[in-house]
């Protein structure tokens, strides 16, 4: 690795005599080195409620998640909750996210200055709000396109950090706010756009009502002019095959999270359907936390396993570690600089060692291939799996040492 970027890849019996004199030589024995995990649906701001008990998503949300969000219009509540969260994404091994922050701007200075610091490879923006939530955390159309306007002024395209136009979902978004979101995406280049799709039945009755003479869910968002490429749907459970066809032609992505659609009972995602090679929906995988319960991308792959058997497939590890890599990469259209380990690709890492903790450490010894060793890491890992990860080309978290954040 020189420069953030990844120079030559291959053992190190081939690659020794090719070494400059000055290179310096990392040795992690017989651990698993991977492309740095991506989450493609995470909420930082939702981090003191993940594990927050019995309800289902739009009680979860009153109950929980806006008295929660609300927290946020506090900065120093912002800086340390984005401290403590980018710590525990790097303890987990991912290295980009897709982030909401609250309709706080503020919320989103704190995350990006954090994010910043570790040079991470980092996508996030602000929440539009401006109905069906509380006084304290709804905008208005006007507030909510200007203040998203001076985060992508000061934010978007700063070292490796880019803004996603962030509707929270068209239950808490008028339709002249989400025509507000899709002027934002037209007026400047290379923006993301983030927003939550047909996650729970109930949900989807309320969209149904709030927008009759929308022909599906997915359509009040295309109607707006957000759906196309570094479009970013969470969820997408209760979709059919018009969506996944739209999603397919206008290369959209769906973010699968299921660790959160399992704790609030939303459903199966149909992750082999939304793949099927006739139209293939670019998908990544999302820890979506707080309804997320993990923000261990080898947790949320075990999970992905289980959901994909109760819809009858099962999901090859191989498939399974490319979700959350290179897949996830794609989804984003950021194939070409992350996701996996090449020459010239971005230097983010993370070293996966197969005897983290005893049942590991045991279950991995009688592994015969790659692939097995993949699958058992994806059903008992998590945390103490990841020894180090690196961003960008530098070691930003040790096991044994933490991080910048403890
Ligand atoms: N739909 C709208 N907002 C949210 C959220 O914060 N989490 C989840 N899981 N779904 C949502
Ligand atoms: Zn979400």
């Amino acid at each position: 690795m020189e420069g953030g970027l990844i120079t030559q890849v291959g053992a190190y019996t081939t690659l020794r005599d090719t070494l400059n004199a000055d290179t310096t030589v990392v040795s992690y024995g017989d651990a698993l080195i991977s492309a740095g995990f991506i989450d493609t649906h995470v909420h930082y701001p939702q981090l003191p409620v993940i594990a927050s008990w019995g309800q289902q998503l739009l009680e979860w949300l009153d109950r929980y998640v806006f008295p929660a969000e609300a927290a946020f219009s506090d900065p120093l509540v912002a800086r340390d909750t984005a401290r403590r969260f980018l710590g525990e994404l790097l303890r987990a091994g991912t290295t980009t996210a897709a982030v909401y922050c609250t309709v706080h701007p503020q919320s989103v200075d704190a995350f990006f200055t954090e994010a910043e610091r570790i040079g991470a490879r980092m996508i996030a923006g602000k929440v539009l709000m401006d109905r069906n939530a509380p006084d304290t955390l709804r905008d208005s159309v006007k507030t909510g396109y200007a203040d998203s306007a001076a985060l992508i002024g000061r934010w978007h395209g700063k070292k490796r950090l880019s803004y996603a136009v962030t509707p929270r979902f068209a239950i808490t978004s008028t339709p002249e706010q989400l025509e507000a979101a899709g002027q934002l995406l037209r007026e400047h280049d290379g923006l993301f756009m983030q927003t939550h799709l047909s996650e729970n039945l109930h949900e989807i009755e309320t969209v149904a009502r709030l927008f009759p003479e929308r022909s599906s869910y997915l359509d009040v968002y295309d109607h707006a002019g957000l759906v196309g490429p570094r479009s970013i749907f969470g969820h997408g459970v209760h979709i059919g095959e018009k969506e996944f066809c739209r999603c397919h032609e206008s290369a959209a992505s769906l973010a699968h999270c299921p660790t959160s659609n399992l704790f609030l009972g939303s459903g199966l995602f149909k992750l082999f359907e939304a793949l099927s090679p006739e139209r293939p929906v670019r998908v990544g995988l999302g820890t979506d936390v707080g309804a997320g319960t993990s923000l261990s991308q080898l947790r949320t792959l075990g999970e992905a396993y289980k959901v994909a058997q109760l819809t009858g497939r099962s999901l090859h590890p191989v498939q399974a570690f490319w979700l959350a890599t290179a897949g996830s990469a794609r989804s984003l259209h950021l194939e070409d600089r992350i996701g996996t380990l090449a020459p010239g690709m971005e230097a983010d890492l993370c070293v996966l060692d197969p005897h983290a903790f005893p049942l590991l450490d045991y279950r991995a010894s009688r592994c015969e291939s790659v692939e097995e060793l993949l699958f058992t890491l994806m059903t008992l890992g998590d945390e103490r799996c990841i020894s180090a990860t690196w961003v960008g080309g530098t070691c930003v978290h040790t096991r044994e040492n933490g991080s910048l954040y403890g």
